[in-house]
């Protein structure tokens, strides 16, 4: 029970287990890990796939031929477990040359750069049968006012996207892009800090269907939103190509905790709508086993994101077939909120006079809602009394 399989569709970034716990005040508390045994291990706990950033993979400064043995080792550690690749990404944010962001650094070299660096390694991702590349922001942004000119930063940000957009559909590439938001770490404030700012910016580019969102559940929560609400309205504008779970407590740095730790309740809501929506999509963990953990502490951490998706899946399907919770819907009336406004049309809603002329507002304002009892439910289930 709860034992996850490749079924699942669970994977991870080789940057989560493989981080050695350096944070602003400390140094790594652990041993670099080696991809191919994050592969082997990943793949005995039951994930199905991995993820990386270029320089997790091939070190940056590597020359040709060593990127090439990097490159081959990973291959046959994916031949040999059946781990798939399904995203990767660009590291633009821990070399010093990107300390002013990436695609919309101030200096043109470096944004020039940058775009280089990303259209190698979506070949890379290509090769490796990715279909998503996810593009976090990380250092987008700025910590004073006048350092970053904004509305002409978010035209850089476009360029970018329209030239990455050209490139994957001049090469017959089937990848898409995903946008991570995040409010502010490591910049004081990043561009496109959250899920509506990311959608918002989408539509305003070349090739919008090639460009979604990837949502993390702590960077909304950081910014103090409902993260289920945000991935609710991707999904409502089909923009949720990929997810970022984890665990996060409330508006403070970017904790990165394992999925289920931090605010367990939207994590429930999280994850019932993901199953109840039909997302087909990866349940991708991007966590930080704390740095207090041993190399037994991160495989436990790695495990127990996966054990704790499963058990929250299997307490929504209870509360959605508990026929109790089934009358505390209708008594909440979800399916009056499914009924449209006006099937009647505009026409219909002006010569209906129950709607305005003979309303009662204020018997109307009596109605109860009947959520907490609803809410109630739910929680009985989530904590396992029912
Ligand atoms: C964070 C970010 C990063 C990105 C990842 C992909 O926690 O601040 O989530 O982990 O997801 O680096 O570029
Ligand atoms: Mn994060
Ligand atoms: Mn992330
Ligand atoms: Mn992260």
């Amino acid at each position: 029970r709860f034992t996850p399989t490749p079924e699942d569709k669970f994977s991870f970034g080789l940057w989560t287990v493989g981080w050695q716990g350096r944070d602003p005040f400390g140094d790594a508390t652990r041993a670099a890990l080696d991809p191919v045994e994050s592969v082997q291990r990943l793949a005995e706990l039951g994930a199905y796939g991995v993820t990386f950033h270029d320089d997790d993979l091939i070190p940056f400064g590597s020359s040709d031929t060593e990127r090439e043995s990097h490159i081959k080792r990973f291959r046959q550690a994916l031949d040999a477990t059946g781990l798939v690749v399904p995203m990767a990404t660009t590291n633009l944010f821990t070399h010093p040359v990107f300390k002013d962001g990436a695609f919309t650094a101030n200096d043109r070299d470096i944004r020039r750069y940058a775009l280089r660096k990303t259209l190698r390694n979506i070949d890379l991702a290509v090769e490796l049968g990715a279909h998503t590349y996810v593009a976090w922001g990380g250092r987008e942004g700025a910590e004073s006012g006048a350092a970053k000119d904004v509305r002409v930063a978010l035209d850089r940000m476009k360029e970018a996207f329209d030239l990455l957009g050209q490139y994957v559909t001049e090469q017959g590439y089937d990848l898409r892009f995903a946008v991570e938001p995040k409010p502010n770490e490591p910049r004081g404030d990043i561009l496109l800090p959250t899920v509506g700012h990311a959608l918002a910016f989408i539509e305003r580019l070349e090739r919008p269907e090639l460009v979604g969102v990837n949502p993390e559940t702590g960077h909304e929560q950081m910014a103090g939103l409902n993260f289920t609400h945000g991935i609710a309205q991707a999904l409502w504008a089909g923009k949720l190509f990929h997810i970022d779970l984890n665990g996060q407590s409330g508006i403070k740095y970017d904790q990165d905790l394992r999925f289920g730790s931090g605010n367990l309740r939207d994590a429930f809501w999280l994850v019932d709508l993901l199953e109840s929506a039909g997302y087909t999509g990866p349940r991708h963990f991007d966590f930080k086993p704390p740095r207090t953990e041993d190399m037994a502490g991160v495989w436990a951490s790695a495990a127990g994101n996966m054990r704790n998706y499963l058990i929250l899946k299997a307490r929504s399907a209870a509360f959605r077939a508990d026929p109790e919770v089934r009358e505390a819907l209708r008594a909440a009336r979800l399916h009056d909120l499914a009924r449209p406004t006006a099937e009647d049309g505009l026409a219909g809603l002006l010569a209906d006079r129950t709607a305005f002329e003979d309303f009662d507002a204020e018997e109307a304002g009596e109605r109860g809602m009947a959520f907490e009892h609803l809410d109630q439910l739910a929680l009985d289930h989530l904590l396992g009394a029912r």
